[in-house]
């Protein structure tokens, strides 16, 4: 059975009122098993087929099939519902419903929900065989698929109306396994393990007192957070940041330049995909002291080279491995950019420049360009950390599949 990718998936399931609705409850069930967290909506004609009190018990949730809940009088808020769903999955749909899907005529609670939805809207349609193949049906089921919404098509078979051909609603088990097919569509890099660095690295000068950098840890936190949709196994080498770990991230804490580099080398070896995007700090304090340190005229600290953890990996690379970098520069950042590429041994870097408005440490935005060992570039323009994430992402993958930059 397939799983859920982000669990529990919130669905709506939109019921309409056609005889196939018998086969909900089976359908709903399966969701349960699923741990989907599922509300029905039903249409005022779906009554007729099937009880909201049974979908109600097997959803385990309240029913709604009015603008107003009859029993209290309170306003079932449809916007709200639309936008907190991961899916909409209206089944069966009928005739009269996808036409008013396609016109956007909001005279029940399903249809108003539906035009308010972002999420993704998946339709079984069922009807009689000449309904399903009339006109109106197959060019209201091509405009609604030209406007994204997926459909599963209905099967041939014995009718309610006693013949027999295309139209009737696949059994619940077929409903089930093709929504989540759709929803859970083959992911690139199933399978596959990332280690990405993330944040500062803070080196001790007394028991109270550090040097450390401006990074936040947005950025690095963002690209391991998008390689968990794509289906890798990620590892989150950070350093001391104020950030939520994403879902599904394995995060390893470090502090120092050498505590990163001990955890990335070791978690390295099994990662098809490497990105240091943390900001490592490239000296230390040679003699810590290890009493705080009291004050007196001046102070001078004798500051010492720490590992490149970067290019260490990179002579380290394996050929399968693809190694990415970044580079933060305030000046002549190209030229630093691409000699970093050929010196770290990287299959490409990610630089952001700090004369970039918007860019750089502590925004939510970024402006990047990428240079790869070839000499090909991409250059993006100023945009959320988490879409440069996944357009770092995306490359990745197209790099590590083709040994190439993607045409995005
Ligand atoms: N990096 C690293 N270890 C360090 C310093 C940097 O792994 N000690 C990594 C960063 O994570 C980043 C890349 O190297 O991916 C670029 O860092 P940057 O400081 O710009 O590179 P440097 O080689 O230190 O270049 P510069 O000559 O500008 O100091």
């Amino acid at each position: 059975m397939p799983t859920l990718v982000n669990k529990p998936l919130k669905v709506i399931l939109g019921v309409t009122g056609g005889i196939a609705a018998y086969k909900i409850p089976m359908l709903i069930r399966l969701f349960k098993k699923a741990d989907a967290d599922v509300q029905v909506i039903m249409t005022p004609s779906a009554e007729r087929f099937v009880t909201p009190e049974t979908l109600s018990v097997l959803s385990e949730k309240q029913v709604l099939c009015d603008f107003f809940d009859p029993a209290t009088g309170m306003w079932n808020n449809h916007v709200d519902l639309g936008l907190k769903a991961d899916a909409i999955f209206i089944a069966p749909a009928t005739a009269t419903t996808i036409g008013k899907m396609v016109h956007g005529i909001a005279d029940n609670l399903l249809m108003a929900t539906y035009l308010s939805a972002r999420c993704p809207v998946i339709i079984a349609p069922a009807m009689d065989l000449d309904m399903y193949a009339h006109d109106s049906v197959t060019e209201n089921l091509r405009l609604l698929e030209s406007r994204g919404v997926r459909i599963i098509p209905a099967e041939d078979g014995p009718l309610a109306s006693g013949l027999s051909g295309p139209g009737r609603l696949p059994e619940p088990d077929t409903l089930f396994a093709e929504f989540m097919k759709i929803m859970n569509p083959e992911l690139p890099l199933k399978g596959k393990h990332v280690m990405v660095s993330a944040g500062p690295t803070l080196e001790a000068i007394d028991p109270v007192r550090f040097i450390g950098n401006h990074s936040s840890g947005k950025m690095g936190y963002a690209i391991a957070e998008a390689f968990t949709k794509v289906g890798a196994n990620v590892t989150l080498v950070s350093g001391p940041v104020s950030l939520q770990t994403p879902q599904n991230v394995n995060r390893i804490d470090v502090k120092t330049a050498e505590q990163m580099q001990e955890v990335c080398l070791e978690e390295s070896q099994k990662a098809d995909i490497i990105v240091m995007a943390a900001a490592v700090a490239d000296y230390k304090v040679e003699n810590q002291a290890e009493l705080k340190i009291k004050k007196d005229e001046n102070l001078t600290l004798n500051l010492v080279r720490n590992p490149d953890i970067l290019q260490e990996l990179g002579k380290v690379k394996k050929p399968s491995q693809t190694l990415i970098g970044f580079a933060l520069e305030t000046h002549d950042g190209q030229d630093y950019a691409k000699d970093k590429v050929v010196r770290k041994n990287l299959d490409f870097i990610v630089l952001n420049s700090l004369a970039n408005e918007g860019a750089g440490f502590g925004h939510d935005t970024n402006k990047v360009c990428l240079f790869d060992k070839t000499g090909s570039e991409k250059s993006y323009p100023l945009m959320s950390k988490k879409m440069v994430a996944d357009i770092i992402v995306k490359q990745a993958i197209c790099y590590h599949l083709s040994g190439n930059f993607a045409d995005i």
